[in-house]
């Protein structure tokens, strides 16, 4: 990575370059009129075909985020959080569209689900975004793949909508330190892939990171081996995680066929 005076700056750069994921919030609420900005705002992104096929449900109320937390595997800031957006895949103004013309959805694709929840991702990221531009800091949350059902049903969440993932939002009560990324020529290739600017192995860069990250986590003060990154990855697909999504999100009305 080229070093950081070489980076132009303006707002846009400034906010992804300082971001980092906040876990902990002062109890100040976050306004209704800030949330309809964070979502007017990504709702600009780009979509897909323009099929919009996504919904956002706003959380608010405690009881509901506790409910949410326990389903999200215990994560506490779900419920500590004064806001908890759900970025849906939504494709039931799709199959309305469907019907209209005489169509079904049911039996509907990979293609399907993977595009809405491209959409919902790229309208989550962006909405992200806005909010730490406004100083409302927070983190994303996969656990709300834990388990879909469960999570559909807290939500209300009709068939043909499952919840992509969610994201906790407030104003920060920490400021962590960044943890660091891989190494950009590790990242980047040139006209065909294994062409990077320095020709350095993907191997040297997993190395090179599971000891960069080992180093973030102890001065963390958290446990990590030497091969920090390398392990926490086994850690999290061996055995497979959420094994048994597809099943759970047929149940919603996604066949991802
Ligand atoms: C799609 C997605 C899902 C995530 N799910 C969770 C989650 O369930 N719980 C959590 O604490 N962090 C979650 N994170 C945050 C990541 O752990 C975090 O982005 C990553 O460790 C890098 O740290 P950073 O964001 O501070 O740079 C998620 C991030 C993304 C992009």
């Amino acid at each position: 990575m080229p070093d950081s005076q070489q980076i132009p700056s303006n707002d846009v750069i400034d906010t992804l370059l300082n971001r980092v994921s906040v876990r902990k919030y002062s109890g100040e609420p976050v306004s209704e009129a800030m949330v309809e900005t964070i979502l007017k705002t990504a709702f600009r992104a780009p979509t897909s075909s323009n099929i919009q096929s996504y919904s956002v449900v706003v959380v608010r109320d405690a009881e509901k985020r506790k409910a949410l937390a326990a389903a999200c595997g215990g994560q506490r800031h779900v419920a500590e959080a004064p806001v908890f957006l759900a970025f849906c895949a939504d494709l039931t103004r799709i199959e309305d569209a469907l019907v209209r013309n005489g169509h079904s959805i049911d039996s509907n694709n990979l293609e399907t689900g993977l595009v809405s929840a491209i959409d919902a991702a790229l309208v989550g990221m962006s909405a992200y975004l806005v909010a730490d531009s406004l100083g409302i800091k927070g983190v994303m949350i996969g656990g709300a793949r834990n388990k879909p059902v469960e999570v559909a049903r807290i939500l209300g969440l009709p068939q043909r909508v499952f919840c992509v993932f969610g994201m906790c939002l407030g104003w920060p009560a920490e400021a962590p330190a960044q943890k660091p990324r891989m190494d950009y020529d590790g990242l980047v290739h040139f006209e065909e892939y294994g062409k990077s600017r320095t020709g350095a192995d993907a191997k040297r860069i997993v190395d090179d990171y599971d000891v960069a990250l080992a180093k973030h986590y102890r001065g963390q003060g958290r446990q990590t081996t030497d091969a920090s990154w390398s392990d926490d990855m086994d850690k999290k697909f061996h055995p497979w995680l959420r094994d048994d999504l597809r099943e759970r999100l047929k149940e919603l009305g996604f066949d991802f066929r």
